[in-house]
Formats: C-alpha cells, structure tokens, sequence
C-alpha cells in the first residue's frame, strides 16, 4: 500500500487522474471500477480535460459503478446513473455498451447481484477501482461491520450515511433506505484499488483505516 498526502483537494484530484490516465494509456481496454459523491468530482473534471486535450481514449474502456440506490430509476437526479452520466461519461468517448451500473430499479436483487459480478469476472476483473470513503468509514455502502467475503448485495444503510448523504437531496426523508453495492470481496479482487479522501471530515476514517485494526464480522 502506498500513501500519498497533498496539499489540497485540487491536486488529489490531478494525481488521482494521473493514476487513472496512465492505466487507461497503459491499457486501453482497461476494466475501471468508478464511484460516485464528491469526492472524484475534480477527478473526473481533469480526466475529460485530458480527453479534450486528446489524450485519452475511452472507447476501448469498461467501467462497473461501485454502487446504486434502491428503487430509483436512471432518470432519477439522484440516481448515480445520472451522475456518472452527466459529471463524466457524457463528456468522453466511453462506448454505451461497456458501461455497467447496477440496475436500481430491479425486480429481482439476487439475480442483478450476481450477474453484475458475473459480468466483472467476465470483463477479466477490475484493473483500477476507484475508492471514496464515507466519514463513518463505509467503502461503497458496505458499512464497517460488514461481511468482508459479501459480493454484490442489497445494503441497509447506516443512520449516519442516510444523514451525510442527506446533503444531496430535499431532506432527509427523501434518501433512500437501501442501495445495491459491490461488496468487499468483490472490491478487494481488483487489481489495484485507489481510495481518494480529502478534507477534515474523513481525517477519522482514514486514521481508524490506516492505524486501527481490521474487525471481520462473518
Ligand atoms: C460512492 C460511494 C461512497 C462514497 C462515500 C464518500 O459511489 O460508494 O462510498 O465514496 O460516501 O462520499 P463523498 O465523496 O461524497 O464524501
């Protein structure tokens, strides 16, 4: 594991996509994990400047989305359909066909779970996934106590994620109970991971992360 500290949100954001950019150039039919929040807001900002400067080139490229809330649909401004759509994926060269973000609104959780991991594995599994880290210290929604061997699954969420991501909607009332999420097996078989974490709120995540030690509830 390497660390690396900068001096602000906005040169995490070059760095991480310089991580990302030379995966991409390195092998132009990568697997990207991506996630969503504010986090990789600048990253993904500084990856399309670098696709408009000719840089990159995404057509070859595949992502899987960490994450989806429950029972909203694409459409839905919340949904990270959306996000990823119109903070990123409308603005580069990325093929409609190689994106893959779980579907919010299926009928059937066990069977969208398993084939999105079966699609992972197909896709020869995650080169680089791109991490956020909630200030409770939650990865995707997989919450801290969690199962560390759970693949994709149907995530309760934690009082505190409900709140923190509160932010994003009307009120509080409005957020989703639920989500469906990659789950740590699933993000811990990538290839590299990156996880991105910037400001005073996630400096207690990322200490309990670094210093304390790993539970494993199974
Ligand atoms: C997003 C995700 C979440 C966020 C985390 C941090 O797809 O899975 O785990 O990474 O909630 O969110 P921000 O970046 O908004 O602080």
């Amino acid at each position: 594991m390497k660390i690396v500290t900068v001096d602000d949100y906005s040169e995490m954001s070059k760095f991480a996509a310089k991580i990302v950019a030379s995966q991409v150039i390195l092998k132009d039919n990568s697997v990207l994990g991506l996630a969503t929040g504010d986090t990789p807001l600048q990253m993904y900002r500084e990856l399309i400047n670098l696709y408009n400067e000719e840089e990159l080139d995404f057509s070859k490229i595949t992502t899987f989305n960490l994450d989806e809330y429950y029972g909203i649909s694409e459409d839905n401004p919340h949904s990270y359909h959306y996000y990823m759509k119109n903070n990123f994926f409308k603005f580069i060269n990325i093929a409609d066909s190689n994106i893959n973000i779980l579907d919010g609104k299926t009928k059937d959780i066990e069977r969208e779970c398993k084939a999105y991991d079966n699609k992972i594995a197909a896709a020869g599994g995650i080169d680089l996934q791109v991490l956020g880290i909630g200030v409770n210290g939650h990865i995707g929604f997989n919450e801290p106590d969690v199962n560390f061997e759970a693949e994709t699954h149907l995530v309760k969420l934690d009082e505190k994620t409900v709140e923190s991501n509160a932010r994003f909607f009307a009120s509080k009332e409005d957020v989703p109970t639920s989500a469906l999420s990659m789950g740590i097996k699933t993000i811990m078989q990538s290839k590299k991971i990156l996880l991105l974490a910037s400001g005073p709120k996630k400096a207690e995540a990322v200490f309990k992360m670094l210093k304390e030690d790993v539970k494993r509830f199974v």
